[in-house]
């Protein structure tokens, strides 16, 4: 699973060297790499509501390695934009305190890194389960700050950001009515 999902970066890779990413290659790259990390993070949040609603117990079994998939290419974003900006602290500071945009982005990622370090059993063990639960709820945090970062983002055509955060409040909804709906029986 995990492997599979290093396919893009390959791909990726191997664009960069044949020049198939174009005229701006890094900037080609960051665009790349911030869909994918949306796109795998909203993948991992879609497994409990989709084992909610069928039953299916495959999609828990997966989104432990989505969600460490979308941080690896959220951090992989992040140091083409570093790469982009030529690694300079002082300029890389001030975007992030000064354009909205880079802020939400930035706090997204740094959500995701709490999640990163407990994705494993040995960390629900530790912490427990309902405070690792707690805890992992920051994911919807940060993919509603991931689906600003996007809507900001983007110059032109906002559907794409529009169907993630639609996505994203649909995987909300389920859960909750789900989870009320427990909490009710018992
Ligand atoms: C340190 C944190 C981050 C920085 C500095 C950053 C920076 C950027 C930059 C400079 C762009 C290109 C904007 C443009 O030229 O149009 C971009 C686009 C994007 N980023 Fe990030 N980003 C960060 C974190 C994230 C995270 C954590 C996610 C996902 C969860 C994400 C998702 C996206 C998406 C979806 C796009 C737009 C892609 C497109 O328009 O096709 N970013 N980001």
């Amino acid at each position: 699973m995990v492997v599979g999902g290093l396919v893009p970066a390959a791909v990726l890779l191997l664009d960069a060297q044949t020049g198939a990413l174009g005229a701006n290659p890094v900037q080609r790259a960051i665009l790349q790499t911030g869909l994918l990390a949306l796109a795998l993070l909203i993948l991992s949040l879609a497994c409990t509501p989709l084992r909610m609603l069928t039953g299916w117990t495959w999609p828990a079994r997966i989104r432990k390695a989505l969600g460490l998939l979308a941080f690896f290419y959220g951090v992989l974003h992040f140091l083409l934009y570093l790469l982009d900006h030529g690694f300079t602290p002082a300029v890389v500071l001030e975007d992030v305190l000064e354009r909205p945009f880079v802020t939400v982005g930035f706090a997204a990622l740094v959500l995701m890194l709490p999640l990163a370090l407990t994705s494993g059993r040995g960390a629900v063990r530790r912490l427990g389960f309902q405070n690792w639960q707690r805890l992992h709820q920051l994911a919807y945090v940060a993919v509603g700050l991931g689906v600003l970062h996007f809507w900001w983002g983007v110059k032109k055509d906002h559907t794409p950001p529009l169907i993630a955060a639609l996505v994203v409040a649909v995987l909300f909804a389920v859960r909750l009515i789900r989870s009320r709906r427990t909490r009710a029986r018992s």
